[in-house]
């Protein structure tokens, strides 16, 4: 098994500094990873920890002050706006605020409209859009009907995480990065939104990378766990290694702060 797995992305010494002299901040601090196709990765650290800025420069929306990343094992070249389009048809991101996500300007059908058209779907037939559009509104228990002409701030924040699902499922990209996507919405809606994207990583077999600060939610969907304390990866291994069998204290202390870890993820119950 371990031999079949191949590299999807990873990085070497990758290090990110806000700031200069006094006013430095080392948002993150040469982390070394090497994350697998089809595989599940949680980063977890407690907030301020560099989770999101470690994600921006996985995604190329900022750049790294060092260290390389590798896409499928070649160094990634993002140096042209072309390029770094292309590397997104590959990556790509939900966030926590779905709100800030969107275009308010742009209607929700031109949102689905844009991922066909990434996709290299421009000259379709626009009846063909549409039942690509449906099928991904459906995947998410919307209805595309009741959604085009409206504005993504017309919708409530569970409805705009599921557009957001969509928006995947018509992209299907390699590596789905989830920054706390379940942090603005109720319990109920949370488990609904990692049911889509555990459904939708077991069809496509994209790479999910989960950040959060919450480790009973690493536990429950991760294959590997990276702990990520003030910009280092403090500990890393499997799920069961890392949570189940903690080396360091700060982790230790994570796990101490979810006194539930194994109830409040669990799905049927819901
Ligand atoms: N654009 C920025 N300019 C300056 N400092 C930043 C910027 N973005 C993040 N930081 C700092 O980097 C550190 C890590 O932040 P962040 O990556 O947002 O952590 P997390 O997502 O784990 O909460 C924090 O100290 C934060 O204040
Ligand atoms: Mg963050």
């Amino acid at each position: 098994m371990a031999d079949e797995k191949k590299l999807c992305l990873s990085g070497s010494g990758i290090t990110k500094v806000f700031g200069i002299g006094r006013q430095k901040t080392v948002a993150v601090d040469h982390v070394d990873f090497n994350f697998y196709e089809g595989e599940i990765i949680s980063i977890v650290g407690e907030s301020g920890s560099g989770k999101t800025t470690l994600a921006k420069m996985l995604l190329g929306l900022i750049s790294s002050t060092e260290g390389d990343i590798y896409f499928l094992g070649q160094k990634r070249d993002i140096s042209s706006q072309k390029k770094k389009q292309e590397y997104w048809k590959n990556i790509q991101a939900i966030f926590q605020d779905p709100f800030s996500s969107y275009n308010i300007f742009n209607k929700i059908d031109s949102v689905l409209l844009d991922c066909i058209h990434m996709r290299g779907g421009r000259k379709l037939p626009y009846a063909k859009k549409v039942e690509l559009m449906s099928e991904a509104c459906s995947f998410v228990n919307l209805k595309f009907e009741e959604l085009t002409n409206k504005y993504p701030f017309e919708l409530s924040g569970g409805q705009m995480q599921r557009l957001m699902i969509a928006r995947i499922f018509l992209l299907k990209p390699k590596i789905l990065l989830a920054d706390e996507p379940t942090s603005m919405i109720d319990a109920c809606s949370r488990a609904t939104i990692l049911d889509m994207l555990m459904q939708l990583r077991d069809e496509t077999g994209m790479t999910l990378i989960f950040i959060t600060h919450d480790i009973g939610l690493a536990y429950f969907v991760s294959d590997s766990v990276y702990i990520m304390e003030h910009g280092k990866f403090v500990e890393s291994g499997t799920a069961d290694e890392v949570i189940l069998h903690p080396k360091e204290v700060y982790t230790q202390r994570l796990i101490n702060d979810v006194p539930k870890i194994y109830e409040e993820w669990d799905l049927s119950t819901v």
